[in-house]
């Protein structure tokens, strides 16, 4: 995947009643990425939306749809989620199931895919399958809920892997999730992280604040 430095805004700080304009905030501020979360409930203790949103929302924007499942069996959702319009469909690590089967299969589809960590999560497990994926998602807050506090110990489980994908020459993107405002674009970028998801920074901020925001990301 071609390596450049991305502001995702998640479109679940956005407002439910009108996700539509939340979409379109993005794209009128020139956004490649729009990150969806999906949860069921299981997983994690809440619940967002599901493909048929993604599928309407897609109808109104050619815009990049980063589709992060959090689901306890993510396997059985590919296709609905593919349907919708997703460019990537990242799956979590945590539960069990064929892992590798899984992202093969959102491979085949033609689209991105990605595998993710949560906070407690440690990065053996990702070590096989990075040969196979197009980007590693480092949650950096207990998924479930927008508006948390930024965990920074993360960053190192991070900057591990992107001195693992310099010396294995692979090229997959680095992505982190949850509590990203401007203070943390600069320990990210050292750390080696392309794509930042933010969700309640990005819509809390006004036209200014939000071109700072991206600038200071993708102009870097
Ligand atoms: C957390 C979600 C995040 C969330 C980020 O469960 O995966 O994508 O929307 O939102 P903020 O930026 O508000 O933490
Ligand atoms: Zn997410």
């Amino acid at each position: 995947m071609q390596r450049e430095k991305i502001l995702a805004p998640s479109i679940l700080a956005g407002d439910h009643a009108n996700l539509r304009d939340s979409l379109m905030l993005a794209n009128k501020d020139g956004r490649k990425w729009i990150h969806l979360d999906i949860m069921d409930g299981h997983f994690v203790p809440n619940l967002s939306f599901g493909p048929q949103t993604v599928l309407d929302l897609r109808k109104h924007s050619s815009i990049f749809f980063d589709v992060h499942l959090m689901l306890e069996q993510p396997d059985r959702y590919i296709d609905p989620f593919i349907k919708a319009g997703a460019d990537l469909i990242s799956i979590h690590l945590e539960p069990q199931y064929d892992h590798s089967g899984a992202l093969s299969k959102i491979r085949k589809a033609g689209i991105k895919n990605g595998i993710v960590i949560n906070p407690d999560t440690q990065i053996d497990g990702l070590i096989p399958l990075l040969d196979q994926v197009d980007l590693v998602l480092f949650m950096t807050v207990f998924p479930g809920f927008g508006g948390q506090k930024f965990i920074h110990e993360v960053l190192s489980k991070a900057e591990e892997i992107s001195g693992i994908r310099k010396k294995q020459n692979l090229n997959f993107l680095i992505e982190v999730d949850g509590g990203v405002g401007p203070d943390h674009v600069k320990p990210c970028l050292e750390a080696g992280v392309d794509v930042f998801v933010a969700g309640t920074a990005y819509y809390k901020l006004d036209d200014l604040g939000r071109r700072q925001f991206a600038e200071a990301i993708e102009s870097s």
